[in-house]
């Protein structure tokens, strides 16, 4: 990498829990000078030495000011932010600001498969790739599939895994196969990205710590709490038809998680990506499902004590 030519990094959606990790490694790299951006009535607080922007992000002006002189800008938003396709803003005003790279808030489906555009949640980060490719020889970008975060999803009980209560809910009997990574590990993966460009301007990159079945997960959360586990089976026809449902009648957060989970696992390979996976070619090592079960009860065990 020369050494100026993305030296200005701004991360926007600094404050979540995907934003936080993302964070601390720019941080910690001396090759960036980082950029926070928030919304002007949002409640985070950042450590007093983080150089944070505030603007309202509705006009449009200030936003197009704050990223002005920024070399690449990170997206990391979240909730809201992704139903409102907050991104296609932000995406419109590094163009007009000049920004040279620009990384959207996806982490997770490979959007290259064609099924992902079967969930109207998908739609807003279709739209947003469609946006990018076209204006690739201004700003260029790179897209980031990770798949599940397996650390974040079993500490919040997201996968279909609840380990306090020893609880499992298998889609589609459990039988096919899911990557995912770990989100501790995401701040690596994105500085490795920023010192590769040769290998990840304008293409998808694909992270992947483990691909496995949720039938697999199950039985080494059972090997790791030393308890049968209660299992419920659900298909994963019935999760995305309640997700419509659910979608029309307004319920936007249950039908998200729904959609996420009912296309994760239905074996069309949306959230699975083991051969496409670019861990070796970026320096990144892998951390086996083994590793990340017995880790996740043992955060669970000392946590409840
Ligand atoms: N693969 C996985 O397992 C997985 C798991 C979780 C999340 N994700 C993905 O990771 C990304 C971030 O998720 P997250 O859970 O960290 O998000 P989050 O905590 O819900 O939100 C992140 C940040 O977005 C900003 N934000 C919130 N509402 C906004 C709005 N209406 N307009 C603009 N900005 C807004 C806020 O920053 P400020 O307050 O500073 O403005 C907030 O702290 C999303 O793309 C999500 O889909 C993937």
């Amino acid at each position: 990498m020369s050494a100026n030519t993305y030296k200005n990094v701004l991360l926007v959606g600094a404050s979540g829990d995907i934003g936080k990790v993302i964070l601390s490694a720019l941080l910690a790299d001396s090759n960036f000078k980082i950029r926070v951006l928030s919304r002007a009535d949002s409640p985070a607080t950042f450590s007093s030495s983080v150089n944070v922007i505030k603007v309202n992000y509705s006009d449009r002006t200030a936003l197009v000011n704050a990223l002005t002189d920024q070399d690449v800008v990170i997206s990391a938003v979240g909730g809201e932010a992704i139903l409102e396709n907050f991104d296609k803003t932000l995406i419109e005003a590094a163009l007009e600001a000049g920004v040279k790279w620009l990384i959207p808030s996806e982490y997770g489906f490979d959007f290259d498969n064609s099924s992902t555009a079967s969930i109207p949640v998908s739609i807003p980060l279709l739209e947003n790739i469609t946006l990018l490719k076209q204006n690739q020889s201004r700003l260029s970008y790179t897209f980031i599939s990770t798949g599940a975060f397996l650390d974040w999803g079993l500490d919040n009980d997201f996968l279909g895994f609840d380990i306090t209560n020893r609880k499992a809910t298998l889609y589609d009997e459990g039988k096919y196969l899911v990557s995912g990574t770990l989100l501790k590990n995401l701040g690596k993966t994105i500085i490795a990205i920023l010192h590769h460009p040769e290998l990840t301007l304008n293409k998808r990159i694909y992270i992947v710590d483990a691909t496995f079945t949720q039938q697999e997960v199950l039985a080494l959360l059972e090997k790791y709490t030393d308890t049968k586990w209660t299992v419920e089976y659900v298909t994963t026809e019935e999760t995305l038809k309640k997700a419509e449902e659910d979608w029309t009648k307004g319920n936007l957060i249950d039908a998200y998680i729904a959609f996420l989970l009912g296309l994760s696992y239905s074996g069309k390979g949306v959230c699975g990506f083991e051969d496409k996976s670019n861990n070796a070619a970026l320096g990144l090592e892998r951390v086996p499902l083994e590793q990340i079960i017995k880790e996740a009860v043992h955060k669970k065990q000392t946590a409840s004590q």
